[in-house]
């Protein structure tokens, strides 16, 4: 919630790492752990860090969430949702959309005239990511943009309170409302696309509208701002970027190095059920932790030279996409469209300029990255 911070967190993350492992913070209420080893120990320990009474600051609480999104609750009740939907959400189905994706790109991509200005971001990198999501919905042509529309309105961030206001309260409701009426219709006349697919599953409908939301909002800003890093980053090292582009076999491992770099899901909140001590420091039971997985990313501890970004780089693990139980059910999918998008990218445009004037940081309590990357 704070800009400042959420510009430029590194030195403080590194701090925190090395002086505070066990980081409290008295006036908002909450513990934080920054290191690797602590991160990932935690995101794999649902016993004592719990998902259920909310991942995110502002909606930490006493109580637990009473929601069906998987992302919200612990075993056993996540591990029903989770086989359920792993059912329908397979790989195979995230690799038939390669072809898709390839042309969302290029469609996207043949607008933008090198030497002239372009928001990679607003115009390309934000869109890819809902574009394919309404697809593998099944969302109609004609509803796509606005549901897009709707799903950028959830992520509306104020001052102290965060997410948790009317305007983002407004648009979730909206999503609710429109997937429950698609949903019905497949539930009458099913395609082959996810939603007919998960009407046919052992879940309700509710939990079917409940995981067509959380996939809709965990599988559309995430992957756009990665692409916005990588727009800056790359353009930050041109010599990495003729490298990728003179051998696009390398933009696998690229995209690792970013999602390690610049996490754009930099902190995962958790509920503590039991005392834990660590570090010399007890967090009691019933606390808000928040595992900084981006700090995790950044651990010299366990990354040799870390606030080196070198697309080159071996990176045997990171927790950017979590870890446990919870890992990213859209991974597959993430790497993917983050392949495709910045081959595309890659091939259209090897040297583009970053215009630091018009570029704009987004800042939510969730995602982390860029609103606009205007490029010529
Ligand atoms: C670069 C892009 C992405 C990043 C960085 C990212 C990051 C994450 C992280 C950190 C978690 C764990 C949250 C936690 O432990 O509380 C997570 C979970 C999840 N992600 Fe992603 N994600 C990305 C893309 C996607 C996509 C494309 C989809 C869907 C199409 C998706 C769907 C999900 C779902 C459903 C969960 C919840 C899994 C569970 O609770 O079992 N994500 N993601």
């Amino acid at each position: 919630m704070d800009v400042a911070l959420d510009v430029a967190p590194y030195e403080t993350w590194r701090r925190m790492r090395d002086e505070a492992p066990v980081y409290h913070n008295e006036r908002l209420g909450f513990y934080a752990l920054s290191r690797y080893d602590d991160v990932a120990t935690a995101l794999r320990d649902t016993a004592t860090y719990s998902s259920a009474h909310g991942n995110v600051l502002e909606f930490l609480s006493e109580q637990e969430m009473q929601s069906g999104m998987m992302i919200l609750t612990d075993p056993p009740a996540h591990t029903r949702l989770r086989s359920q939907v792993a059912r329908v959400f397979t790989v195979r189905r995230m690799s038939a959309l390669e072809d898709d994706i390839a042309t969302i790109c290029d469609d996207l991509l043949a607008r933008w005239t090198p030497g002239e200005d372009f928001d990679l971001v607003q115009d390309f990198g934000a869109i890819v990511p809902s574009m394919v999501m309404t697809r593998l919905l099944g969302v109609p042509e004609e509803d796509r943009e606005a549901v897009r529309k709707i799903i950028d309105t959830m992520f509306h961030v104020l001052p102290d309170v965060g997410m948790f206001n009317d305007i983002a309260g407004g648009a979730m409701a909206e999503l609710d409302r429109y997937l429950g009426t698609l949903l019905a219709r497949r539930a009458a006349d099913p395609g082959d696309d996810l939603l007919s697919g998960l009407v046919q599953s052992e879940l309700s409908r509710r939990e079917c509208v409940e995981f067509a939301m959380l996939l809709a909002t965990a599988g559309t800003e995430t992957v756009g701002r990665l692409l916005g890093w990588a727009t800056v980053l790359l353009d930050q090292h041109p010599d990495q970027r003729a490298a990728l582009a003179a051998d696009p076999s390398l933009v696998p491992a690229a995209v690792e190095e970013l999602l390690r770099f610049e996490g754009p899901s930099p902190v995962q909140g958790r509920w503590t059920k039991a005392d834990v001590t660590l570090h010399g420091v007890t967090i009691p039971a019933g606390s808000k932790v928040l595992l900084l997985t981006s700090s995790a990313g950044r651990d010299e501890r366990k990354y040799a030279d870390a606030d080196r970004f070198d697309v080159r780089r071996t990176i045997d693990h990171h927790v950017s996409f979590g870890y446990g139980v919870h890992f990213c059910l859209g991974a597959a999918l993430a790497r993917l469209e983050s392949r495709v998008a910045l081959t595309k990218m890659l091939a259209h445009h090897p040297a583009w300029v970053v215009d630091h004037e018009r570029s704009v940081r987004a800042h939510t309590s969730t995602v982390r990255g860029w609103e606009h990357v205007v490029v010529h």
